[in-house]
Formats: structure tokens, sequence, C-alpha cells
């Protein structure tokens, strides 16, 4: 039998999901805010032949990217635009409040819509719309204009970055468990409609004591495919639009180092990046 010491060890408290804080999970299970921003800092030096210094984060969540953009470099600024209080409130407590004074000053958080930014988004090198949020624009008319918007705000050397996820299994009605650590990530296609496109999803946690929490986000939006969204690109006004796709480890799986391409593969399931220029 272990002897019994005065200093009692603290247990690490079991994730449930009257405890789980569902941000924290949402960036531990679905962002990978580092990847993206080596992403968009080598795509961006690479096309334009010098650094970005000024990045707009639209639906920015809790401006988890707009943090790791002003964390990488000093001069590096950032502007973060999402309609919610709420979750910029989040935002600001638990991912600002991380940032030293100077990177903190560096970030500008707006609580406004996407298709009206206001003057302290403009002029920026890169504007991002990460995990397909602009999906939100159900109407053909809605997300053109959106990417108008877009378009104004930038330089004729600036540049807008998007990600997509396309394949066959995304326009499926299907659930995926994914293992983490201290949960599960349930990714839920719950209802697609073939003939608009329009789908409803959600992202469950469940915990290892059996609690679940159920619709921790909830998403209506529409898939658009990859040769849909390029050309809404091109009609609202974007010169050069090209598609960066994904290389293959040894197994064939994802390597995380993405390319330009004109020929993908036919695959199930892919998520690209989608790169558009005045
Ligand atoms: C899927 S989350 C994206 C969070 C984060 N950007 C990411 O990459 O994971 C979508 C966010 O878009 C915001 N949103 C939806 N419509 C918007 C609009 N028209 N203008 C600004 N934000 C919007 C929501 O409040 C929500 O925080």
């Amino acid at each position: 039998m272990a002897r019994p010491t005065k200093k009692k060890r603290k247990k690490k408290a079991k994730l449930t999901a009257a405890t789980a804080d569902r941000h924290i999970l949402y960036g531990l299970s679905v962002q990978n805010v580092e990847a993206e921003i080596d992403f968009v800092d080598a795509t961006y030096e690479e096309l334009r032949g010098r650094k970005a210094v000024t990045v707009r984060e639209d639906f920015c969540g809790t401006a988890s990217s707009a943090c790791e953009w002003v964390k990488r470099r000093e001069g590096n600024r950032a502007v973060a635009v999402d309609l919610c209080e709420e979750t910029l409130a989040w935002g600001r407590e638990h991912n600002l409040s991380k940032l030293t004074d100077e990177q903190r000053d560096s970030i500008t958080l707006l609580k406004r819509n996407v298709l009206d930014p206001g003057p302290e988004g403009m002029g920026v090198d890169v504007v991002l719309a990460m995990n397909f949020s602009y999906w939100i624009f159900v109407k053909r008319t809605e997300i053109v204009e959106y990417f108008k918007t877009v378009r104004a705000s930038l330089p004729e050397d600036g540049m807008f970055i998007l990600d997509h996820y396309g394949g066959s299994d995304a326009l499926t009605e299907c659930e995926e468990d994914r293992e983490m650590d201290d949960f599960t990530y349930v990714w839920d296609q719950h209802s697609y409609n073939p003939i608009n496109g329009e789908m409803t999803c959600y992202i469950h946690f469940k915990f290892n004591d059996g609690t679940k929490m159920k619709r921790a986000f909830e998403y209506h939006w529409r898939h658009y495919t990859l040769p849909e969204i390029q050309d809404c690109l091109r009609d609202a006004g974007f010169g050069k639009v090209t598609v960066y796709w994904e290389g293959e480890d040894d197994e064939g799986e994802g390597n995380g180092e993405f390319f330009p391409c004109e020929t993908g593969d036919a695959d199930m399931a892919f998520i690209t990046y989608i790169v558009a220029e005045p």
C-alpha cells in the first residue's frame, strides 16, 4: 500500500457535460489555427514576395485565428468580425487575455455583420473565412454579395483565403465520432436537401461518464460545391481564383500540405483552401 503523505495530489477534474465549456471543446476538436495561419503566412509570402501584416478574420467566433496571427510577429495586426456578442466576449476573456498587452492592442474585435465590416475592416492584406462559415449565405445572390464586400475591402495585392469541405460524404446525412483525450466529438450532418443544397449540422460532445452535450453548436447553411464557389468568387470580381489541394502521406492520408492544383481526386471527403486575388 502506498504510504500516505500530507500533500494531497491534485486530481484533474473529469470532464462532464455539466462542467465542460463548449468553446474549449470546439477549439480542441475543430480548429487548428496554427496550421491555418502557417498556410496563410506562407502563401501570402510566396505570392507577394513579402510578409502579410494585417489580417481580417471574418466569422471569427472566439477570434482564435486573430490571436494566432498577432502572436506570429511583432507588428502583425488583426481585425476579427462576428455578429455574436456572447462568443466575442468569450474570446476576449479566454483568448485575448492570454496575449501580451502589445499583442492584445494589435487586435480589433468588431461586433458587426461581415457584409458591413466598417472602416476598420478595410485595406487589410488578407481576409479569412474559415470552417466553411460563409455557407451561412444560402442564396447565391447573398454569397456573391459577401464576396463583393470582401473584394472591396482588399487592396490590389490583397488576398481572400477560405476553406472548403467537399466530396460525396459532404452531401449525405451521417454522424461521425472522433475520440479526443477526455471526450468524444460528434459531427452530425443531420439533414441535407439535395434540391437546394441546404443542410443542418450539429456538433455534439460525449463524455467518459456517459453524459452528453447535445447540439452544442448548430449550423443551418447551404453546401456549395468547389466549382460553385469558384464561379461565385469570379462573379464577385476576383480576377484569379486558385484551389490548393492537400498532398498525401505514404498511406494515402492527407498530410496537411496544400498545393495549387487544377485536377483533384474524386475522394469521398476532402478539405481544400481557396485563394482569391483581385
Ligand atoms: C462556424 S463559426 C466559425 C468560428 C471560427 N471562425 C472557426 O473557424 O471555427 C461561425 C461564426 O459566424 C458568426 N456569424 C454568422 N453569420 C455572421 C455574419 N453575417 N456576420 C458576422 N458573423 C457571423 C457566428 O456568430 C459564429 O460565431
